[in-house]
């Protein structure tokens, strides 16, 4: 993106050279949470392996805030989170980095004390207690601002988190107003939410990850469009439905927020939410967001470009039952012949002439890599 790099946001890409990945504490545990869960998560993204996987950002949603004193000062809540600099430094002593979520309103989403008025001060804050990332979450902005100054609100925040001097990724939360694709980056976001609030069901996991398509453009190193958190775990879609999100947002180049109680996951989450070969897919060097290049009825192809010359194919079948699905390489843009790996299986699947057939579970999706041979 041009303007980017004109109006000198190198630092953008520095924190987010592919897309960031991390775990986040909304999807799973809602506002109950506290020191210790926000502990006990970190502890696990460690040793269940993800950090080594690459998930490396433990961000605390709503919930944790407590109110401004009389001098301006923003306190975590001290019931629940009684030294938040402890926490924050705990976070870094296993090797990974805290985010922190707030708003450009006087109060969260939740009702809680939010950053409206205090914009400076909260920023000099996060960066003493340690902060590495905020979510900026527009809530009750409407009440505050008037939408021709949604803008400004965001690159003022920016602009405080920068002056304190240390690198903070900054995540706009606006659920995809005012076409934010277009101006996320240039008021200083790392990535900016695209949609409303993702759910634990097919549909809505179908619907923020499809709603993307178009805005690849938009999308690249430094600046991500982000369908919102993974939901993968939470347990109220199938395996193939998981799966599907990870294959999607993988294409997508999507930041990769796990979103479950990561004391308690199954072997066929976690196993889901590391797996080498599919994250790789999302992690490329090229940061190209895919796009849908084909679609006929329930069934879409998605494709991505990678920086060795290949290119990830995701088939969809969103319909109820098995599909088969043919891609006609002629019809997505790829040579004529191409060697082809089944990236969830890790299998490789041979060379291809004009076209190549998978059957796909309902739901479902299979990822492959194709190159030419
Ligand atoms: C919503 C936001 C969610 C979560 C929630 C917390 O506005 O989209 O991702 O942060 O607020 O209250």
């Amino acid at each position: 993106m041009v303007a980017v790099a004109e109006t000198g946001f190198a630092q953008n890409a520095e924190l987010a050279k592919t897309p960031p990945m991390g775990w986040n504490s909304w999807n799973c545990f809602r506002l109950n949470i506290d020191d210790a869960t926000i502990r006990a998560q970190a502890a696990a993204l460690v040793s269940s392996g993800m950090k080594d996987a690459g998930y490396e950002y433990v961000v605390i949603d709503g919930g944790w805030e407590g109110f401004h004193d009389t001098n301006g000062i923003f306190h975590s809540n001290p019931k629940t989170f009684p030294d938040m600099k402890a926490l924050c430094d705990y976070v870094h002593s296993l090797g990974l980095k805290i985010g922190i979520h707030t708003s450009p309103g006087p109060t969260t989403c939740a009702g809680h004390e939010a950053s409206y008025g205090h914009e400076k001060p909260d920023a000099e804050t996060f960066a003493q207690w340690g902060i590495d990332f905020v979510k900026y979450d527009w809530c009750s902005g409407d009440e505050v601002y008037k939408p021709q100054e949604m803008q400004a609100a965001y690159r003022k925040f920016s602009d405080d988190l920068k002056a304190t001097g240390r690198p903070i990724l900054y995540s706009l939360c606006q659920y995809g107003m005012q076409n934010v694709w277009q101006w996320g980056a240039s008021v200083g976001g790392q990535m900016w939410r695209t949609t409303g609030d993702i759910s634990d069901n097919y549909m809505s996991m179908m619907l923020h990850g499809i709603q993307e398509n178009g805005l690849e453009k938009y999308a690249g190193p430094g600046h991500w469009n982000d369908p919102d958190m993974l939901e993968i775990g939470n347990g109220k879609m199938t395996e193939d439905e998981y799966r599907t999100q990870m294959t999607l947002w993988c294409v997508l180049a999507a930041p990769l927020f796990a979103g479950n109680n990561l004391t308690k996951m199954s072997r066929t989450t976690l196993e889901m939410l590391t797996d080498p070969e599919v994250i790789a897919v999302d992690q490329d060097a090229a940061g190209v967001q895919g796009h849908c290049a084909w679609q006929e009825g329930p069934l879409e192809i998605w494709t991505k470009s990678l920086a060795d010359g290949s290119t990830a194919i995701a088939l969809l079948n969103t319909d109820n039952h098995p599909m088969t699905i043919t891609a006609d390489f002629k019809a997505l843009g790829l040579p004529e012949t191409i060697h082809a790996r089944n990236l969830w299986r890790r299998k490789d699947l041979g060379t291809f002439k004009n076209n190549c057939t998978v059957l796909v579970p309902k739901h479902g999706s299979v990822l492959l890599k194709v190159k030419s041979k």
